[in-house]
């Protein structure tokens, strides 16, 4: 067996998505990982992440870069483009959090996202595309974005049919629901770009998107894009009659909670993606995929792989069972490993054979462009009740 390559990481943004990053370096098993620390701008919370995983706090992004192969961007969409472009231009890798980009605004303290003509979000978003696909052109490193449900166990196993069976896709559903993001700064519309369609949106589509790149590439040789989308979004915990009843977050400034987007693809083929932060039950994640020859629906979250009943809130007290669900009494849908489902872990494992020995990228920045280019032209969709907008594919 050739000898493991050492590849030196490190993170950017110490929340959420730095902590289930760092959790799924720790599973990749075909190259040997040195993180060299982390940098983020909360100090606090950046000490205590260090603290807690035995890495050096570093305090400048900069420094980090330099002493790095590959940085995970684990920070909110406002500076996924400074920060890729910046590792890029060092010729570094870098692994960058959904959405890729976005528009978050001109800057003014008076920022409106219910006002402002969707059009300049995606004129911006487009540039910023622009900027990043450039800045890759030019730099030994690479994209590598982290969209996991391209990366989801169920996900590639409908890969692995499409390409066995030949089938065209016909018709794909998907969702992404839940009862609120645990993020204070994404009810602004300035910090996260958009609402639930960019937020939530983003995994459902890029893992249609990824379906009809698969069925594409199978059977001619090149992906089949989208072409048009149709779009609403609602606004439902900030309806003056919506009835609060304390299990869904209804603090949101200026972003949708509710979004629906019907894509056309090249080949007329069709996809729809529902995605919305109403709904109460745990994360419901699943993508539907309806084809010539076969039918799958691939389940995320919700899944059936355990199920427990437990009589009593409080026996379960130390046991995690699943993300969001907010009660653990009567039946759960407890996951025995929700990361493995989420496909973290798979998805580290395959950025870091592309680092080290130059394996092709699954969910590269060009399945990030279509998915933020498809988003942003279903807010101009929706600014105009759903009309059909085309997409402008980069
Ligand atoms: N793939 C997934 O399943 C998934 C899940 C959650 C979040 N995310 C994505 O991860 C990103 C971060 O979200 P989160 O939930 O981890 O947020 P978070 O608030 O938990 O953590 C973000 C951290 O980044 C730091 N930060 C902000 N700007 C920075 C900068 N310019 N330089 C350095 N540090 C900076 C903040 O201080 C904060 O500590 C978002 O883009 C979000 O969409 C992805």
């Amino acid at each position: 067996m050739a000898t493991k390559k050492t590849i030196k990481s490190g993170i950017i943004g110490t929340g959420f998505s730095g902590s289930f990053h760092f959790e799924a370096i720790k599973k990749v098993y075909g190259t040997n990982i040195e993180v060299q620390g982390a940098y983020g701008t909360d100090t606090d919370r950046l000490n205590a992440y260090c603290e807690a995983r035995g890495i050096r706090a570093f305090s400048d992004a900069d420094s980090l870069i330099d002493d790095c192969d590959v940085v995970h961007v684990c920070t909110y969409v406002d500076s996924h483009e400074e920060l890729a472009i910046k590792i890029l231009e060092k010729d570094k890798f870098v692994i960058l959090e959904k959405p890729m980009t976005g528009y978050c605004g001109d800057g003014s303290d008076d920022f409106n996202g219910d006002t402002f003509p969707r059009q300049d979000a995606l004129d911006h978003a487009k540039a910023s595309i622009q900027r990043l696909l450039e800045a890759e052109k030019k730099s030994k490193g690479q994209i590598l974005y982290a969209e996991n449900w391209v990366y989801v166990p169920a996900i590639q196993k409908e890969r692995e049919i499409l390409e066995k069976t030949g089938a065209q896709v016909l018709w794909m559903h998907g969702e992404e629901a839940h009862n609120g993001s645990h993020n204070p700064t994404y009810a602004e519309w300035k910090c996260s770009g958009g609402g639930v369609m960019l937020g939530k949106g983003c995994h459902p589509l890029t893992a249609a998107l990824y379906m009809k790149r698969i069925e594409g590439t199978t059977r001619d040789g090149k992906p089949i894009r989208p072409a048009s989308v149709s779009a609403r979004t609602h606004m439902i915990t900030r309806m003056e009659n919506f009835r609060d009843e304390g299990h869904i977050r209804n603090d949101y400034h200026d972003i949708d909670d509710f979004a629906m987007m019907h894509i056309v693809f090249e080949d007329g083929t069709i996809a729809d993606i529902v995605t919305s932060d109403i709904v109460m039950g745990g994360i419901h994640n699943w993508l539907e995929v309806c084809t010539n020859n076969h039918r799958s629906l691939c389940n995320i979250n919700p899944n059936t792989a355990m199920q427990t009943y437990n009589p009593v809130d409080a026996n379960f007290k130390d046991i995690y069972t699943v993300e969001k669900a907010c009660t653990k009494q009567g039946w759960s849908s407890t996951s025995p490993d929700e990361d493995w489902f989420t496909g973290y872990p798979q998805e580290m494992e395959a950025f870091y054979r592309t680092v080290a020995y130059g394996d092709p990228v699954e969910c590269d920045s060009s399945l990030g462009a279509d998915c933020i280019m498809t988003t942003y032209c279903a807010y101009l969709s929706a600014e105009r009740k759903g009309q059909e907008v085309d997409i402008e594919l980069l």
